[in-house]
């Protein structure tokens, strides 16, 4: 050092030490790399850094922050090295061929793909789509309906208010007559959407929840009609062997009313077959001739029927789910299970 231009000196070591790093094969000579430049004790830099009172004083300046940059340098190159050594490297043994694991993309909610699948059965049947607004008022959630505002399903349905007479839809039916009014007959619509009910959440309730419509007007419209594709919908849904009941019921909208139950044919753990109870999957019926009056339209001329049913029912009783709340709790793991 005495003899050489201590600045011509730290240069050198520089490339020196910038090559050690660049050729080191693995981080033990990376290491030793580090010791021989940077180490406390008498690596090579430290050293001239150390040596710096020796120097004449008016040289010390400039050796120092060269010595100081040099350090800094070769410290930042041993960092990125160090960082290579990181990444794991394939070994001799991997099949680099093999394709790669991709993450999972996502699917279709559980509650989505049921509400596609009953769309797509009335769809093959010859429906169209249809929807309605939300926020609705009590014409048509109620009273277009045939359900006066005093009446027990009225109360029943324990509707959340906006203002005055404007609600959050309890249910998909208001659709019925928007479409009507919209649309002359004849009309096979199928309107899923989202309804709203004062409800407590628990494992068959929530207060926003999904419903899948369904209405059929033209002029010749009958019963038979009715039962059969309720019933044909149902054989495509739940599998050719499921056997369809109509329960007498009410509905203000409708006249006569039923709830349509089904009965499932499962595979046991044990591969033999069995019969499920009765599962009650909608409620429906023929509409009510005041419904159509209140579109406008002839009841002695046309008739018709129309369903209501929960998707979220339906998949539950499709997937052995028993609490509603799993379904919307967004567990990745748990929605996962359901992507097709
Ligand atoms: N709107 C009824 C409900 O929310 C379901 C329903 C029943 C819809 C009978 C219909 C129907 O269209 O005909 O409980």
């Amino acid at each position: 050092m005495t003899d050489t231009n201590p600045i011509d000196a730290l240069r050198g070591l520089e490339t020196e030490a910038l090559a050690a790093i660049a050729e080191a094969p693995d981080t033990e000579a990376l290491e030793r790399a580090r010791v021989t430049f940077l180490g406390r004790g008498d690596g090579r830099i430290s050293t001239i850094l150390r040596g710096l009172g020796r120097l004449a004083p008016e040289e010390r300046p400039a050796v120092g922050q060269e010595a100081n940059r040099v350090k800094g340098v070769v410290a930042e190159a041993l960092e990125e090295r160090k960082r290579v050594f990181l990444v794991p490297r394939s070994t001799a043994s991997e099949d680099l061929t093999l394709p790669s694991r991709s993450p999972w993309r996502g699917g279709l909610h559980p509650i989505t793909q049921a509400v596609d699948e009953i769309w797509h059965i009335f769809r093959d049947l010859g429906f169209t789509r249809a929807r309605g607004p939300e926020a609705d008022t009590e014409w048509y959630n109620f009273e277009a309906l045939n359900t006066p505002l005093d009446h027990p399903a009225a109360d029943e349905q324990d509707t959340l208010y906006l203002v005055d007479s404007v609600l959050l839809r309890s249910h998909t039916s208001p659709v019925q007559m928007r479409t009507m009014e919209a649309h002359e007959p004849p009309i096979r619509i199928i309107a899923p959407g989202w309804v709203y009910r004062r409800d407590t959440y628990d494992a068959t309730h929530s207060p926003a929840f999904m419903q899948v419509e369904g209405l059929v007007i033209d002029e010749g419209v009958t019963f038979v009609d009715f039962k059969a594709t309720l019933a044909e919908f149902a054989r495509r849904y739940w599998g050719p062997d499921t056997q369809v009941r109509f329960r007498p019921s009410f509905f203000p909208f409708t006249e006569p009313s039923a709830e349509v139950d089904v009965k499932r044919i499962v595979t046991g753990p044990d591969g033999t077959r069995e019969e499920t109870d009765w599962l009650e999957i909608m409620g429906a019926g023929m509409v009510d001739p005041a419904v159509i009056e209140n579109a406008g339209y002839d009841a002695e001329r046309y008739t018709g029927w129309a369903f209501g049913m929960g998707p979220a029912r339906i998949a539950m009783l499709k997937h052995g789910v028993d609490d509603l709340r799993t379904f919307f709790e967004n567990d990745v793991r748990f929605l996962a299970e359901f992507a097709t």
